[in-house]
């Protein structure tokens, strides 16, 4: 009997080693696909002509909207935020929840003290659970009215969307608004007097005014979607005579 017994203890302690081993390997090769994605955001001034005026605005490496972040779900993010500009500035990682990373999720005051001009903060932190398109933004006073921009989370790599029909090509769609004066003034002044701040001079899709504005751009490229949970968010389209807008399934995009 006791025999028998020592036999099932150390059949035991096998199996449970080589369970063990199993799930090692396993999450040892469903990290195997995971890539780490290293990205510098220079926080700047930049001249950005809009509305027939250019102004001096905040943008992420020259660029408005900002450069969009592209990775898969389980893949980490690391992105450098120099700020070369004369605010304090936080970037936010708009939806992405922050597993035991709170420290990257961006708040000023809230999770970090803003990043100093002539400082920088390593935000890093793992996708996890997630896909889908999110944004990242400013989060520091109306800085985020032109620091902006998409992250893409496509499934793991060899899985897919979780629909029947899997899209045939993805197009990012960030809607904004646009200030003929330093948003930052806009704001403060806001503040000072107690009133609305100002409301915006233009709405933009991918940060262009429609060609209901003034010195729009000329290339114009028109998409046909079909809009799937959208959220509650509704942009109001003004009807276009160039182009047919006025269907509610159509979104005009200005490049
Ligand atoms: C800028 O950030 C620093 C800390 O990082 C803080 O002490 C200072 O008050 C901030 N300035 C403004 C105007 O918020
Ligand atoms: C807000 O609008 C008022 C009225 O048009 C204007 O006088 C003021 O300069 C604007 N403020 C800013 C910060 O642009
Ligand atoms: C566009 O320019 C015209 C001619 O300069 C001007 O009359 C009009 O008010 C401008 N429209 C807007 C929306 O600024």
């Amino acid at each position: 009997m006791e025999v028998f017994e020592n036999i099932f203890a150390i059949n035991h302690r096998f199996s449970l080693f080589f369970l063990g081993l199993l799930l090692l390997l396993a999450s040892a090769l469903s990290l195997a696909n995971a890539k780490t994605h290293y990205h510098e955001f220079v926080i700047q001034a930049t001249p950005v002509k809009r509305l027939c005026k250019t102004q001096n605005s905040i943008t992420v490496n020259g660029m408005f909207p900002g450069p969009t972040l592209e990775v898969n779900n389980g893949d980490t993010l690391v992105v450098n935020a120099v700020n070369k500009a004369q605010y304090n500035v936080t970037i936010h990682w708009h939806g992405v929840r922050q597993m035991r990373t709170g420290w990257a999720d961006g708040p000023e005051f809230v999770t970090q003290c803003p990043v100093r001009p002539g400082g920088s903060y390593t935000y890093k932190f793992t996708i996890q659970g997630q896909e889908g398109t999110l944004w990242w933004h400013a989060h520091s006073s109306w800085l985020r009215a032109t620091v902006y921009g998409a992250l893409i989370i496509h499934p793991r790599e060899g899985s897919s969307y979780p629909f029947s029909k899997q899209p045939k090509r993805e197009t990012a769609i960030l809607l904004g608004e646009w200030w003929n004066a330093n948003p930052i003034d806009v704001v403060r002044e806001a503040a000072r007097t107690g009133g609305a701040p100002n409301v915006s001079d233009a709405y933009t899709v991918n940060g262009q005014p429609g060609d209901l504005y003034n010195c729009s751009s000329q290339g114009m490229l028109k998409y046909s979607f079909k809009l799937v949970e959208m959220g509650g968010l509704i942009p109001k389209l003004k009807t276009n005579k160039k182009v047919d807008c006025t269907n509610q399934l159509s979104i005009c995009i200005f490049h």
